[in-house]
């Protein structure tokens, strides 16, 4: 630690920090819009100037960069200085000569980095009186809006979307004083985490484009904390509320998990909730053969005890639903005749990660450790389609080789420039990263290595590296000379570093996959390195169904069939997706009752007997396990609509109405489901403490989740009433729906909104932390359920599989991923939708050539007992003998893949779903 002395004041910062990060993270106030505490310094927009005095009788001093000067031992600066005062003046004044000052229309208004720091530096009056530089804006896809005029230059944007994301089309473009930030025409922004740029931006330049169609003001929304529902990763967020619909979605600050950034999926794919096709109401078949008719709740409840009190109901759980709503489903069936709703596939390869996760040596990144690595092997996963922002992750964990390059030229690591540059230069400027998968993957650019090959293949080098690693962990016997190369490559490479790092996950749906994944890690720790090892999930609460157990749904299917049960209880999940359609046909046609509880009407949905609206993540509370085994809870932000409740609270009512009141089931609130799903599952006992209880008060009240200047509620409802109702009671957290604003200290998982005076844009996120960009005050969100044992030792997985062989006339078909449409929810949120592909069949051209097919030709896919016709796209990286289909876009097609089946070419024929 250094002695800094700050006006006079003596303060304790840590040395080689930048003068900026250090006075922030003291907690005072430094004007600034190029640096990031994500992305460091670059000293672009000379905002940031402080005064540099040399010793205590030094009067005149020098300005500098707070950002680009260090702090050291003993050194004196002033803040306050009024000839620096003066200077930070004159700058905003001239960043802003063309800035068109169109705040009360402006999307940013009110939550503006350039308006706070407009006010923080003094600069009232505008006195430029001439014609202001005007842009075209462009079209950039259905994400966000473009307002080129409201730039000021600081070239966050660029340093973000081409450095920090790797996008490359978006640039700084320049002739003469014009100095555009764009795309070099009109068009979508291909990058996933484009939507990163509404926040990165410190003025209304972009901005999140389905908010921009019914925008309010930050004050006026209410938020809540939340956790993402469109992977497993569990990235936290802030949805926001505004006439009874989520407007958008913030990032919320997780420095272990998200840090600043959300992906696009995550940010816009919410918008299935403010669907207005919505059921709002239970739907009943009074009679076979009828169609499903709304029911009040009293009948559908009334109808559902009766058939539960025969006592031959069966419980099907969900990946997507909280383990409070899964443990009220078990609790209401009976843990014996409660089933995950996952394919057996998938149900087995969480049982596995389980028990790599549980009894093996290395332990679960998270996605800040996955940043930190210095060497990473992906293995058999297309991260940025599964698991996203780990792939941001991993794009910075390629430069920590640039870090140490630095840190040698003593060039500080926040010199953003500079470090880069100095790794620019040198031929091994980045760590190594392996990327072994069937097809191409958007991180290849920044790859070591990247290889193609089958699950299968890639399960082979996994295994072949760890025996390089360990010579006693099993070796590949037949292992080919060019597979011997990059083995003993990616071995060294993983050797040679301090914390690497092995991914692997669901993508490819193969055991042997991640089986080989663990090897490589294991063999890691037992050569003495702190391996990680980052398991991806494919749905956010995936672990925390695997953790809480239950029978395959294959047996929940024969359970039905052979009549053993009769009523089948189906939560928030649509079972075409998990099984082939023929097959969950003939389950549903067997149950004499389907119940359905869930949000959006889905293929099973239509099927049921009872439907009854569940609440979303946005109007639920409840507990989410993602992928690092980290217990988060989310929040309610909307009041549901209609007789939309949370699905556990469906689940007791019919408890209650089949049973009386039953001293068992005496839950109230959820903290109640919560503490009886702790008790019962032991390996989830530490769920309760993911965040504070309903009890939790502040000042002896409960948290509102309205700020202090939400105006307009009065007006809000009154087309409806002109008598303010009551705002509803929460018992269930210890949040209130009311407008009185809190902006105290708080646990951070109960955070609702970051605001400080002064800083109303996302950067009030400083005043939340100790050391701006480390955890949150308090600790950062969540708890970690799973642990390495302290003296777990490897036990390798012996398996090694065979080595791929094409087969005549068939072909070994893969799932592939998409960012948009892989995903159930997300791929309903209209912004999401524009960007979801047409479903397709990827083939080698060779194989393509053939089938005597070519790019969009009709072929016919068999896969078993469901075939289906798709065009065909070319992927000249597929291993001969392979095809592929993504996963989530033709129905049920997916869920049991890796599977050899045949394609043949259709002439003149149209695109058909699967058909049993
Ligand atoms: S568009 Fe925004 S982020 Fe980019 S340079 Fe302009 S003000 Fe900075
Ligand atoms: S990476 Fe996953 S959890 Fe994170 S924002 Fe994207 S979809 Fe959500
Ligand atoms: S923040 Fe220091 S120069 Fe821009």
């Amino acid at each position: 630690m250094a002695t800094l002395h700050i006006d006079d004041k003596a303060y304790q910062a840590a040395a080689g920090d930048n003068l900026l990060h250090a006075c922030l993270s003291l907690g005072l106030d430094i004007p600034y819009f190029c640096w990031h505490p994500a992305m460091g310094s670059v000293g672009a927009c000379r905002q940031c100037a402080v005064k540099e005095l040399h010793g205590e009788s030094d009067t005149r001093g020098r300005l500098v960069m707070a950002c680009m000067t260090p702090v050291n031992d003993g050194a004196r600066i002033s803040i306050k200085d009024s000839e620096v005062a003066a200077f930070r003046a004159s700058v905003i004044e001239w960043l802003m000569t063309n800035h068109p000052h169109d705040c009360p229309v402006c999307e940013e208004g009110g939550e503006c980095h350039l308006q706070d720091m407009t006010l923080m530096t003094g600069h009232i009056y505008r006195r430029y009186r001439f014609t202001k530089r005007t842009f075209r804006n462009q079209y950039l896809g259905p994400f966000l809006t473009h307002e080129m005029n409201r730039c000021i230059a600081c070239y966050r944007c660029v340093r973000f979307y081409r450095d920090y994301a790797g996008g490359r089309d978006f640039d700084v473009f320049a002739a003469h004083r014009n100095v555009y930030f764009g795309r070099h025409e009109d068009g979508v922004l291909e990058n996933e985490f484009s939507g990163n740029l509404a926040e990165v931006c410190p003025t209304g330049v972009f901005d999140d484009k389905p908010f921009s169609e019914f925008f309010s003001r930050k004050w006026d929304l209410r938020s809540v904390p939340s956790v993402c529902i469109h992977c497993g990763l569990g990235c936290n967020t802030m949805p926001n509320e505004r006439f009874g619909k989520v407007r958008r979605i913030l990032n919320r600050y997780n420095g272990e998990v998200n840090g600043y950034f959300l992906c696009d999926r995550g940010r816009f794919g919410y918008g299935f909730v403010n669907d207005s096709t919505r059921e709002r109401q239970p739907r009943l078949r009074r009679r076979r053969g009828e169609a499903a008719e709304p029911a009040t709740k009293e009948e559908a409840l009334r109808w559902l005890a009766w058939r539960l009190s025969r006592r031959t109901a069966i419980g099907i759980g969900s990946p997507r639903a909280s383990l409070e709503a899964n443990f009220a489903l078990r609790t209401l069936v009976g843990a014996e005749r409660f089933y995950l709703g996952v394919s057996e596939t998938e149900q087995q390869l969480l049982a596995l990660m389980l028990d790599i996760m549980r009894n093996g040596p290395a332990r679960a990144a998270s996605l800040k450790d996955a940043e930190a690595a210095d060497a990473v092997l992906i293995l058999g996963e297309d991260v940025p389609d599964t698991a996203p922002r780990l792939a941001l992750s991993l794009r910075q964990a390629v430069r920590q080789k640039s870090f140490e390059i630095a840190d040698k030229l003593k060039i500080p690591r926040w010199q953003d420039a500079g470090v880069r540059e100095a790794a620019r230069q040198q031929r091994e400027g980045r760590s190594p990263l392996f990327v072994a998968t069937p097809d191409v993957t958007r991180l290849d650019d920044v790859a070591t290595r990247a290889v193609r090959a089958t699950p299968g293949d890639i399960a082979r080098l996994g295994i072949a590296v760890a025996h390089e690693i360990d010579p006693t962990a099993p070796a590949v016997r037949d292992l080919p000379e060019d597979v011997r190369e990059p083995a003993s490559e990616i071995a060294q490479a993983l050797k040679n570093a301090k914390r690497p790092l092995v991914v692997a996950g669901f993508g490819c749906a193969s055991a042997a996959v991640i089986q080989s994944a663990a090897n490589v890690a294991w063999a890691l720790c037992r050569s003495g390195r702190a391996a990680g090892l980052c398991l991806t999930t494919p749905e956010c609460n995936s672990l925390g169904l695997g953790i809480m157990g239950g029978g395959a749904l294959a047996d929940a299917f024969k359970a039905v069939e052979d009549g053993s049960a009769d009523t089948l209880i189906v939560l928030e999940n649509d079972l075409y997706r998990r099984a082939d359609r023929a097959r969950v046909d003939r389950c549903l046609n067997a149950a004499r009752h389907v119940v359905v509880l869930d949000h959006v009407m889905t293929d099973t949905g239509r099927r049921a007997d009872l439907l009854l609206p569940a609440g979303t993540f946005a109007e639920a509370d409840g507990t989410l396990v993602s992928s690092e085994g980290r217990a988060q809870r989310f929040f309610q932000i909307l009041i549901p609509e209609g007789d939309i409740q949370e699905s556990w609270r469906w689940l007791r009512d019919a408890l209650h109405h089949a049973a009386g009141h039953s001293p068992e089931v005496n839950w109230s609130r959820m903290d109640d489901v919560t503490a009886a799903c702790a008790e019962a599952v032991p390996t989830v006992a530490a769920i309760s403490r993911a965040a504070p209880t309903a009890h939790f008060r502040v000042n002896g009240s409960k948290i509102p989740r309205e700020p202090h200047r939400y105006s307009g509620r009065t007006a809000v409802d009154a087309a409806v009433t002109v008598h303010e109702p009551k705002p509803p009671d929460d018992p269930d957290t210890p949040f209130a729906f009311s407008m009185e604003g809190y902006y105290g200290p708080l646990p951070a998982s109960l955070i609702p909104y970051f605001w400080a005076p002064s800083w109303n844009s996302v950067h009030a996120l400083n005043k939340f932390q100790d050391d701006v960009g480390g955890p949150l005050r308090g600790g950062d969100p969540g708890i970690r359920l799973i642990e390495p044992p302290p003296d777990a030792a490897p036990r390798y997985f012996q398996d090694v599989p065979n080595a791929f062989v094409p087969r005549r006339g068939e072909w070994l078909i893969l799932p592939l991923h998409e960012i948009f449409g892989s995903e159930e929810l997300s791929r309903l949120a209209p912004a999401v939708a524009e960007r979801v592909p047409a479903p397709y069949v990827a083939l080698n051209p060779e194989d393509a050539a053939s089938l005597r097919v070519t790019d969009d030709a009709i072929v016919s896919v068999n896969l078993g007992a469901t075939t289906c016709r798709l065009p065909v796209r070319m992927r000249t990286a597929l291993p001969s003998g392979v095809a592929a289909m993504v996963v989530g876009l033709s129905g049920s097609i997916g869920a049991d893949l890796p599977a050899w089946g045949t394609v043949t070419a259709v002439n003149g024929a149209n695109v058909e779903g699967p058909k049993p």
